[in-house]
């Protein structure tokens, strides 16, 4: 039995990759047991984390109390080196780590100043609103802002963009770069696209962008949109619990993947109409219902204002309920133009 890993995997990943962390360095684990995971594709500890125990013991066959050990042993491993904060740690170091946490610009200092300073790493921001209201230019435009140095509101890493629609331009990209003083060709070969087509392929997508994520590094991962192939697929009330199952799965692998890689995590929804009436702007809800709501960071409502837009922060652990004003143009996301 052959006990390395793939060939092609360990010469990209492990020679170049400064934060590939190989299994093997799990040194309690027997020869077999770390043969039994290499062969069920766990290759990193990242991958330990993000895929968790179930799925580990399912794909490797191996027993849930193996699966439940060697998670525990990469948990306690990742603790050790500061990759994962520790299991009982003091809020002030929680808070020193806060405030160095990374954010993308939106492109806009209105916007920005919503977000506290801009996209975070770590978290799930959602931006949901009515057809063109600037879901997906502002998917373009951080795909640009986060290849900018720290100084400039970048996080000097790529960009990876799950587009569900079709609605990724690399002309646009080409634009908002160049209008940004930015080399498009540069910019363009930073941007890793995947085009899903079914929900069950936007998975299989998530489970290989691990891969991705860690070689090119990526600093942003895009999903435009998150669960429009899941509600095209899941029709009706019949297969409705299966569908929240299945986006309940979706939306925390996606966590999984955010904190584990410390990186931002941007994913436009569609509404729906609320049969709830009040306020005009608030008569429309995120698709998804409840998993959604409750599963990401922060949630923004655009909707369109004469020819600007207006950003609303619905829900955040640390921010008030406010709402901004920005503006679409060549650069993508601006802030208005004083008349
Ligand atoms: N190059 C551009 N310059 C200025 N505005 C643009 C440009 N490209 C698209 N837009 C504007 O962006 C809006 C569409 O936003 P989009 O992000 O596609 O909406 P959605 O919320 O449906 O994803 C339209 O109002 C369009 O005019
Ligand atoms: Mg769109």
């Amino acid at each position: 039995m052959n006990h390395s890993v793939d060939p092609e995997y360990s010469s990209v990943n492990q020679k170049s990759n400064k934060d590939f962390l190989s299994i093997d360095l799990l040194s309690d684990l027997s020869i077999d047991l770390l043969s039994q995971l290499k062969e069920g594709g766990f290759l990193s500890l990242k991958d330990v984390i993000i895929e968790g125990p179930l799925e580990l013991s399912t794909r490797c066959g191996i027993s849930m109390d193996d699966s439940n050990f060697i998670y525990n042993q990469t948990i306690t491993f990742l603790e050790d080196i500061g990759v994962i904060d520790m299991r009982f740690t003091p809020a002030t170091t929680l808070y020193d780590k806060r405030k160095r946490i990374g954010r993308i610009s939106t492109g806009s200092q209105n916007f920005n100043k919503l977000l506290g300073g801009g996209i975070e790493t770590n978290a799930i921001t959602e931006v949901y609103g009515e057809f063109g209201t600037g879901k997906t230019q502002l998917c373009h435009t951080a795909c640009v802002m986060v290849q900018l140095s720290y100084s400039q509101g970048g996080l000097d890493g790529g960009a990876l963009y799950i587009d569900t629609e079709n609605t990724f331009r690399p002309e646009r990209i080409e634009t908002i770069s160049k209008a940004r003083h930015q080399n498009p060709k540069q910019i363009l070969d930073n941007i890793v696209v995947a085009r899903a087509y079914s929900s069950s392929h936007q998975e299989l997508i998530l489970s290989e962008s691990s891969r991705i994520i860690e070689s090119q590094n990526i600093k942003l991962l895009i999903f435009d949109s998150a669960i429009s192939l899941y509600r095209s697929e899941f029709l009706g009330l019949s297969s409705l619990s299966l569908r929240q199952q299945r986006l309940n799965k979706l939306i925390h692998s996606i966590m999984r993947i955010a904190q584990t890689h410390q990186i931002a995590v941007l994913l436009t929804n569609q509404v729906q109409s609320s049969p709830e009436t009040g306020f005009a702007n608030l008569s429309f809800k995120a698709a998804g219902g409840n998993i959604f709501a409750h599963s990401s960071t922060y949630r923004i409502y655009l909707r369109k204002s004469n020819r600007n837009r207006i950003a609303r922060m619905v829900d955040s652990p640390n921010h008030p309920e406010s709402e901004t004003v920005f503006s679409i143009g060549e650069s993508g996301i601006t802030d208005p133009q004083k008349e």
